[in-house]
């Protein structure tokens, strides 16, 4: 029997997913929607540590539902401030310790290569729940699984990312997933928050068909698929650079007016001012939908690396 996804023992990076894992996962996220209804007990006994060390609602409350679907338990500390990590333990002498009272680690960190380092060092499985700027795989796993529940495909897509490509890691791991499928990819953001370098080198490298726009009006007509992302103001090394790009793009119900009718609204919320709050009430707004659609992935996720 083959044990975790497929093989996979940790979720460090969606890079490391092949086509063949994601779909297998989404064959038993769609299993989980029965699971959610009646609730689980195939973790029961099981532990799942939630280390956040940066703020978060929507993973660390979904990854934690998932757990008590499935029969298991969370343990986890609510804050930095309130763990040791104030007191200046580093991540090592963290996990190190952590392992011992649980079965998995969902980490998220301020530092890139954090879920990495983690998963290295750790006897236990390691989800990476957010690594800086660099990824955040669960979400990208969920945001593109929505895509296929909502369309009924991925494959032959127009997909749009806008918004902070350059601090936002949101945007960097749903580009890197979606290499596996044969989707076109349209990048729009403003200049000086271009997705990075590297990311463009990897989509290229994986075939893809890549477009980068400073702004969506020419090709608001033509995508399937819009994914929004807010400003990372808590990323800006300069506080006046975050103020000068405030506002700098905004989805609003005009803006909608042009797009495809049956075209999809995404966002990983939170939102600040880039979705303005009409637009909730059309139907291409499909972002409150995205959390649920993510506590059937990760309920995946979970029992694939712990059962
Ligand atoms: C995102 C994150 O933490 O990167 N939040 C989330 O998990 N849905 C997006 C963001 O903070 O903008």
């Amino acid at each position: 029997m083959t044990s975790g996804i497929l093989g996979l023992k940790d979720v460090v990076s969606i890079k490391d997913f092949s086509r063949r894992q994601i779909e297998w996962l989404y064959e038993e996220a769609e299993k989980m929607e029965n699971v959610f209804r009646r609730g689980s007990d195939v973790l029961r006994g099981k532990i799942l540590a939630t280390l956040f060390m940066e703020p978060s609602t929507r993973t660390r409350l979904s990854f934690t539902t998932a757990m008590y679907k499935l029969g298991g338990q969370v343990i986890g500390f609510e804050s930095v401030e309130a763990s040791s990590i104030a007191k200046g333990e580093n991540l090592n002498d963290t996990v190190k310790t952590v392992e011992n009272y649980c079965d998995a680690i969902v980490l998220r960190h301020w530092l890139e290569g954090a879920a990495r380092f983690a998963s290295e060092i750790a006897n236990v499985p390691v989800i990476n729940a957010g690594s800086g700027t660099e990824e955040h795989p669960t979400q990208a796993l969920l945001d593109i699984f929505t895509i296929k529940r909502e369309v009924g495909t991925v494959d032959g897509l127009k997909v749009a990312i806008m918004g902070d490509l350059k601090y936002g890691r949101t945007v960097k791991s749903l580009s890197y997933g979606l290499a596996n499928f044969d989707v076109e990819i349209y990048l729009v953001s403003p200049e000086s928050l271009r997705m990075p370098e590297d990311v463009i080198r990897y989509l290229e490298k994986k075939k893809m068909h890549v477009e980068e726009y400073n702004t969506l009006d020419e090709i608001i007509r033509k995508i399937d698929v819009l994914y929004v992302t807010r400003l990372q103001k808590e990323r800006f090394p300069d506080a006046a650079e975050y103020e000068k790009l405030r506002g700098s793009y905004k989805v609003d119900v005009k803006t909608l007016s042009e797009a495809k009718p049956n075209m999809i609204l995404l966002h990983p919320l939170p939102r600040l001012d880039e979705v303005d709050p009409e637009v909730d009430k059309t139907p291409h707004a499909k972002y409150f939908k995205q959390p649920f659609y993510g506590v059937l992935v990760r309920m995946a996720i979970l029992k694939a690396l712990l059962s």
